[in-house]
């Protein structure tokens, strides 16, 4: 520990011992930390006072032209780069802090995972493996996600940059698991076995791009029809695992989405699991935004049956409202992810003393060598917040979803188009399907709330995902206001 008082005396020393003209530290320490203690209030006001910001702007042209300059070659002050921060990126971000922000599925962040991320990046730590505290961090926040999803003891879990990455690793390690090891050297262009996985028609397009990577094709991804509310139909599936099996096909993997992007409908999770333990399937949960909500004691029973999988993909930077990007994996059998992913080589030999101690490392769990500390900024999110409150915003946006279907009901110009099962509504001005596209683009023009748009039965929606802890009815109010004031304008041309 440093003892603050002796700050000062340490501050000296590394002034004596930095020379600017070798290292690439401060040659002033002092002015560079009130210059960083600026950025770190900026940002702070930044989301404080975030609802009197446009969620997004267009982005003008002469701000985008000067991000086509050369590389620089001299040094800059780090008060010129900042002001150049401030005038030309932060008006122009995403929007997906503000709370009017409601398109795709993005978290809205908090300050607690702003500064934690902060520590990250002064520790520099790289997680690749190694006998060193961040480690024991992540692995901590594993065994928090391994007892909040009921997964056994000795499951592995991995962070990676987002569910899409988490899906691939789940394919690549069931397609292990069904091969045999030995695939990772032989490829799979001489597999005789043609494998199958299966998922409903509202899988996330990661899930195809992911047997794509894999080697196995996207067309080896067999989509199955969903009911009225969207989830994938089980006799359907049943019924297409059979037919593949007669024809010589090998059925693989499983995917069950706990939230689909459209939608938010959750798949039947505990039937879904028995059918795959029965039929020898490999059951994966992409629970990208709606695993997450099993931190809400009224929502988690929707989940049931996700312990029973044998891998789950969720993000944290969504739900979890860390700092971008935050993934992970959770897999039962740690054999089985480890084999999937762990090399042999000299230069990352391991030794039971020392800094090469610790082994398996969680490189040995995943494709990256290199990797950043985002166990922290979740490992901070987590205990700073708590799971309770966390569980709390997750419900409170479902209430959200369910007052804004409750406005489109009682809006005769609005028609909604697909149960609200989570956090998701999908609805429609009663106008062709341009003229959605169009409302949903001035929407986002307007600064005040950002929607995205989807296809629900062939047709245009407008999507409010309400993922992030700031939105409240205002927000709600400010979007049928809006579509409504939109739609009838766009009527009136
Ligand atoms: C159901 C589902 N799966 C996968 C993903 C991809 O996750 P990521 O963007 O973290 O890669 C998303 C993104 O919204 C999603 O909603």
């Amino acid at each position: 520990m440093i003892d603050p008082k002796n700050r000062s005396g340490i501050d000296a020393q590394a002034e004596a011992t930095t020379d600017a003209n070798i290292t690439l530290d401060p040659a002033d320490w002092a002015a560079f930390r009130a210059q960083a203690h600026i950025m770190l209030d900026d940002m702070l006001g930044y989301i404080k006072k975030i609802r009197e910001r446009p969620v997004w702007q267009p982005i003008p042209e002469e701000a985008r032209a000067r991000f086509r300059s050369p590389a620089p070659q001299k040094s800059e002050e780090l008060a010129q780069v900042h002001a150049e921060f401030m005038r030309d990126v932060l008006p122009f971000a995403m929007g997906n802090v503000h709370p009017g922000f409601m398109g795709w599925v993005n978290g809205g962040g908090t300050p607690v995972g702003m500064v934690a991320e902060m520590l990250a990046a002064g520790l520099n730590a790289n997680l690749g493996g190694r006998d060193h505290i961040p480690v024991e961090v992540e692995r901590q926040v594993s065994e928090w996600m391994r007892e909040i999803f009921g997964f056994p003891r000795g499951a592995s879990g991995l962070f990676v940059t987002g569910t899409s990455m988490a899906n691939l690793m789940a394919v690549v390690i069931a397609r292990d698991a069904a091969l045999g090891v030995k695939v990772r050297a032989s490829g799979v262009a001489g597999e005789t076995r043609r494998l199958r996985a299966y998922a409903s028609t509202a899988v996330h397009s990661c899930v195809p791009k992911a047997m794509d990577i894999a080697g196995l094709g996207s067309d080896a991804l067999r989509l199955i029809p969903v009911d009225n509310r969207y989830r994938i139909d089980l006799r359907a599936l049943a019924t297409a695992i059979a037919r593949d099996r007669e024809a010589g096909f090998t059925p693989f993997f499983v995917v069950g989405t706990a939230g689909t992007v459209d939608t938010g409908a959750i798949d039947d999770l505990a039937g879904m699991a028995a059918f795959c333990r029965r039929e020898k399937l490999w059951f994966h949960v992409d629970g990208a935004f709606g695993a997450l909500a099993m931190l809400a004691p009224d929502l988690a029973p929707l989940l049931d049956g996700i312990e029973r999988a044998d891998s789950l993909a969720f993000d944290f930077h969504k739900w979890g409202q860390a700092p971008y990007d935050a993934g992970f994996i959770l897999v039962r059998d740690l054999e089985a992810h480890k084999q999937a992913f762990a090399m042999q080589t000299a230069y990352l030999a391991r030794a039971e003393r020392g800094l090469a101690a610790g082994s398996p490392w969680p490189c040995d769990f995943g494709p990256d060598l290199s990797r950043g500390f985002r166990a922290l900024k979740v490992w901070f999110t987590l205990k700073v917040l708590g799971t309770e409150r966390l569980g709390a915003s997750i419900s409170r946006c479902c209430a959200l979803a369910r007052y804004l279907e409750g406005r489109i009901h009682e809006t005769p110009e609005l028609e909604l188009m697909a149960p609200v099962e989570l956090n998701i509504v999908c609805f429609r001005y009663r106008a062709a399907d341009q003229v959605n596209a169009e409302i949903a683009i001035r929407l986002q023009e307007s600064g005040v709330v950002a929607p995205s748009t989807t296809r629900i039965g062939g047709r245009t929606a407008i999507r409010a995902a309400i993922v992030n802890h700031r939105t409240g009815r205002a927000e709600i109010d400010a979007l049928v206001e809006g579509t409504l004031a939109q739609g009838h304008a766009l009527a009136a041309q």
